[in-house]
């Protein structure tokens, strides 16, 4: 039996998680797919095979762009195990989404994770888990992976999860009642929000690695100064990446988040 892998990382939690279940998994390497910047080609799994799948929530969903540069790949029958990666607040829909493309997609879905990779909005100022996943969350993400691996080896078909019985993040509901309160309240009164990341000319040198590790192409590469609102996701990647800390987005949300989901959510799997 081979694993292969697909995910979708712009700011590279997701792809670390995947790469800690992977080593837990142990298995030969098959075919590994990235779809941050380019659309999977089509490919039809075979029944002996694992696919593994890691993506992130964005806004309680599977990133929308995620799903649909996966939309090409097929299993027949494949074991597939689903995870989601989110930034502290909560992955909402995101998890039965997931579960639900892989089995539209013809996946048998053996296993599931909800983990927990530094927000997106994460900055100095405004923290939303900072660091993770961090070597406890890499490690038990490894330990998930070797519950796979046994699974698998020890069951020529392996039972397939209802991912609606993952046990929740604790989460205080008044927090999260205020934090909706809040963001519905900023929807009525039209609140401005940042349509995009912007760029501190004084701190950039043109490097162009904003243009590079934009999944979308939004960055221009001769001016990275100018981005297409249109084309931006608000996934991050650039100002991460930015050597130069000249890329910000002073998103209210990053000061929102920060305020309410500073207690620190726990991993949870389901095999
Ligand atoms: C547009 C956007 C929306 C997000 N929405 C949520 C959310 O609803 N809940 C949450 O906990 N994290 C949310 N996040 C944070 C990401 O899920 C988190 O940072 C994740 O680790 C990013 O994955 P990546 O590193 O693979 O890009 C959001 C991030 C972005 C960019």
């Amino acid at each position: 039996m081979r694993i292969n892998t697909l995910t979708f990382s712009p700011t590279g939690t997701s792809r670390k998680i995947a790469q800690a279940i992977l080593a837990g998994i142990s298995l030969p390497e098959g075919i590994i797919t990235d779809v941050t910047h380019v659309e999977a080609c089509d490919v039809l799994f075979a029944e002996d095979e694992l696919l593994l799948v890691s993506v992130p929530v964005y806004g309680g969903h599977v990133a929308p762009l995620a799903l649909k540069r996966m939309e090409r790949i097929k299993g027949n029958g494949t074991p597939a195990i689903a995870v989601v990666v989110y930034g502290n607040r909560h992955y909402e829909k995101a998890l039965t989404e997931l579960f639900d493309f892989l089995n539209s997609h013809g996946f048998n879905v053996i296993g599931a994770g909800t983990f927990i990779g530094e927000h997106s909005y994460s900055t100095p100022q405004t923290p939303i888990a900072p660091g993770r996943p961090n070597s406890e969350d890499l490690a038990f993400a490894k330990n998930f992976g070797s519950r796979i691996r046994a699974k698998v080896l020890n069951a020529t078909h392996p039972t397939s999860v209802d991912v609606t019985n993952i046990e929740q993040p604790q989460q205080d509901a008044d927090v999260m009642l205020r934090f909706k309160q809040t963001v519905a309240g900023w929807m009525n009164e039209g609140k401005s929000m940042p349509k995009c990341p912007t760029t501190d000319m004084a701190l950039c040198t043109e490097c162009g690695i904003c243009a590079k590790l934009c999944p979308t192409g939004a960055i221009s590469p001769s001016s990275p100064s100018s981005t297409d609102a249109n084309k931006c996701i608000k996934c991050c990647a650039c100002i991460k990446g930015c050597y130069q800390g000249a890329r910000q987005m002073n998103t209210p949300f990053a000061q929102l988040i920060t305020a309410n989901f500073s207690v620190q959510k726990e991993n949870k799997i389901l095999l």
